[in-house]
């Protein structure tokens, strides 16, 4: 397998950390160009402070951290510290960062990044609100034809909402963005509650990322410790939901997931539904197909690939 190169967009978020851990622990399968930051489960200032504490957690002060856009396109923004806590990033105790935020804006930074390599060699991992990739798209749409594929956590369908019964956070946070996104006629794989949320760190899983005997196990540990209590009070969850790293393990391990190519639109018109991912599962629309919608995983599968790669930190 060649190396594959990604930019991770992210509002970090405990799920995003252990993403970009996951990317970070498999050198010979990913490389890191860049990890653009968006406002979203905190406003942009902890969201790039969260970035280069998990870069510094990592050992890795050499990853490029971008700030980008601090609000949605046309509304207001909307947080989720009642889930990641006022940091974004609660649970452990890990150091302010030293490393600089790069002075290019992220937006900026995806355009070049994108105009610079070679034409399908890029993937894009948006695992926040899609402003950046929505905002870059809209600024220079040529580079949409460069991108390999966007492989990203958003949505819901048959697991229907989690920040309102319509629609999950990232969609809902910029629907705007999200619809850009969806109608730019790129290749895109969608990891939506329907699956994430059978990616869960039960206490056996916890363990095991605490028996790493590692930073990086000892610090995720505390993080799905403080992140689980959310969805067990609101789900009954065994564990926390490890959302964001579903879609870095798509690109390791692809058979480890299952979806359908389908048609997802994006309701941008009602506040009843805004944000909703109307998802054609069942193919009774004329509708094109414009995503792999994923629907199930592997679990066991996914939490031996995510722990034997935190080992490797
Ligand atoms: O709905 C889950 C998504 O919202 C995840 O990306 C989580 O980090 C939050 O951003
Ligand atoms: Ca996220």
């Amino acid at each position: 397998m060649s190396v594959r190169k990604i930019i991770i967009d992210t509002d970090p978020g405990q799920d995003d950390a252990v993403a970009i851990l996951l990317a970070l622990g498999s050198p010979d399968e990913v490389e890191v160009l860049g990890i653009t930051c968006v406002a979203g489960n905190v406003p942009l200032d902890l969201t790039t402070r969260n970035a280069r504490m998990v870069c510094e957690l990592a050992e890795r002060r050499d990853i490029k951290v971008y700030a980008g856009c601090d609000r949605p396109l046309n509304r207001g923004l909307v947080t989720a510290e009642h889930v990641h806590g006022k940091t974004g990033l609660d649970g452990p105790n890990l150091p302010e960062p030293t490393m600089q935020v790069e002075d290019m804006h992220a937006v900026d930074f995806i355009i070049e990044t994108l105009r610079k390599e070679s034409e399908g060699t890029v993937t894009l991992v948006p695992i926040g609100p899609l402003t950046n990739i929505a905002t870059a798209f809209r600024r220079a749409p040529e580079i949409v034809r460069n991108v390999r594929e966007v492989v990203l956590m958003g949505g819901a369908y048959f697991e229907v909402g989690n920040i309102t019964p319509a629609s999950e956070f990232n969609i809902h946070v910029d629907p705007h963005a999200a619809d850009t996104v969806f109608s730019s006629g790129v290749p895109i794989v969608v990891m939506p509650l329907d699956v994430t949320h059978k990616a869960l760190v039960t206490r056996a899983r916890n363990d095991a990322f605490r028996a790493l005997g590692n930073r990086v196990g000892q610090a995720v540990a505390e993080m799905t410790d403080f992140f689980e209590r959310y969805d067990r009070e609101k789900y009954g969850s065994e564990g926390a939901p490890l959302h964001d790293p579903c879609t870095v393990a798509y690109l390791l391990r692809p058979a480890l997931f299952s979806g359908r190519h389908v048609n997802v639109e994006i309701e941008t018109q009602s506040e009843l539904t805004m944000g909703m991912t109307v998802t054609d599962w069942w193919g009774v629309t004329d509708r094109t197909p414009n995503a792999l919608f994923i629907g199930d995983l592997d679990a066991d599968g996914f939490f031996d690939l995510l722990t034997e790669r935190l080992a490797r930190l």
